[in-house]
């Protein structure tokens, strides 16, 4: 794909070519019950541009073989190629060495291996671990597994009426047994921005690790882990045009050096006898057993072709969308919309009084709209706002203004359907 230009007017839709960008993903000209669909649960899972489906081809039809094991010419290819893609990771976020790139089965993946690396050498009864409200069910879990194994205590940041962090109440919670800090960077269920830089800032005065699950933010906006000087970044490479079963965890080399291997076996070993066995270095500590190697190449397709339309360019023509989608529903009366935070992804989860967010999803079905309806992996969020549940629209470069505009119809129709 070639590159696409985009000039910051406000709403200037028009000056981001998206049905040239569209014209990449074979699954947009699908109908669905007879209609086109519009595609907007890109939060729980993107879709692939032709570019990443013909490298997955090209990788299987003609370089596949396993990796790191043998000197024949497909095992040569494949863990070139291979290690490029953990290079382009690299790249893609600024980290400062590629061996800092694990590749993981996917965000909820990395977050159990620090859990599990990191948590279990280095957290102790009484220990505290700060999370937030905001957090996927991901990234609250594997801490609560900890925690009950160690006797070690969770501490949660609260939420204000928009979805927004008490930033406050996170610097209350520091004290001298405060001993990790578990921040979700974007709110997959109401899309919040949380500021990030200034909470790994202040939980480093205190010489507290910080990981950040970056599943929600990776894919729409630039990451700088050297800037952020976070300690460990994880997303997936399913919401960003990649494949699913693959993501990664970025983790400062010192802190992946001191942790303990999540899992055993092949390739994560230097040497192997029955009385002992001495780790191999770091990435391949942590990556035991045969790798997703086709989906990690798929990810660095994904990666180059993201990179070339420019993650800025991306973040801006989305941030139109959410404010065009914003004002066109909250004009619809029984619209009621979760989460308004000042900085917000093009996230819109909403309610409609008196019908049940299941109901939305399947009228929406009906004419080709793919929302997601539930909890969204996210139980404490809907528990503050005290709702079962929400629909969730959530939007990608490749949607257009039209979308919205037939979310809004959608809206209306389910409307006269129920009420
Ligand atoms: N975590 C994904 C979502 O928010 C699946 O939908």
């Amino acid at each position: 794909m070639n590159s696409v230009t985009i000039s910051r007017q406000a709403d200037d839709f028009s000056v981001f070519d998206v049905d040239r960008i569209r014209a990449d993903f074979p699954i947009l000209q699908l109908k669905v019950n007879g209609r086109p669909l519009i595609y907007l649960d890109n939060a729980a899972s993107s879709q692939m541009p032709q570019p990443v489906i013909d490298r997955l081809v090209r990788y299987q039809t003609t370089q596949h073989a396993n990796i790191n094991r043998a000197v024949h010419y497909l095992s040569e290819i494949a863990t070139t190629e291979y290690d490029n893609a953990r290079c382009k990771l690299q790249q893609f976020i600024n980290a400062r060495e590629d061996r800092e790139i694990i590749f993981t089965s996917g965000t909820t993946d990395s977050i159990n291996l620090v859990m599990h690396g990191y948590g279990r050498k280095f957290i102790k009864a009484g220990d505290e671990i700060i999370l937030t409200t905001l957090e996927h069910h991901s990234n609250i879990v594997p801490w609560q597994m900890l925690a009950q194994e160690k006797g070690a205590i969770i501490r949660v940041v609260p939420i204000n009426d928009q979805g927004e962090l008490d930033i406050d109440e996170y610097e209350n919670l520091f004290n001298e047994r405060t001993k990790f800090v578990g921040l979700i960077h974007v709110s997959n269920a109401l899309g919040t921005i949380n500021p990030i830089r200034r909470m790994i800032e202040y939980a480093h005065r205190y010489s507290v690790p910080v990981l950040i699950d970056g599943a929600q933010a990776a894919p729409h906006m630039t990451i700088d882990v050297q800037s952020l000087d976070c300690d460990f970044y994880a997303f997936s490479a399913h919401k960003l045009c990649g494949p699913t079963g693959v993501g990664i965890l970025y983790g400062k080399a010192t802190l992946l050096e001191a942790m303990q291997p999540f899992k055993g076996g092949g390739d994560m070993i230097a040497s192997v006898t029955f009385e002992e066995t001495i780790y191999n270095t770091i990435p391949h500590k942590f990556e035991a057993g045969t790798p997703p190697i086709a989906a990690a190449i798929g990810f660095g397709a994904a990666i180059d072709y993201l990179t070339t339309i420019g993650l800025d360019q991306i973040a801006a023509y989305e941030h139109m969308l959410l404010d065009y989608a914003t004002a066109i529903l909250s004009e619809i009366p029984g619209v009621k919309i979760i989460g308004t935070a000042a900085e917000k992804t093009a996230v819109i989860s909403f309610t409609l009084d008196g019908i049940h967010p299941h109901d939305i999803g399947t009228i929406l079905n009906q004419d080709g709209i793919a929302v997601r309806t539930g909890h969204h992996c996210a139980q404490p969020v809907m528990q503050r706002f005290k709702v079962p549940a929400t629909s969730r629209a959530s939007f990608a470069f490749y949607n257009k203004k039209t979308d919205v505009d037939a979310l809004a119809t959608g809206i209306k129709t389910v409307q006269k359907v129920f009420l």
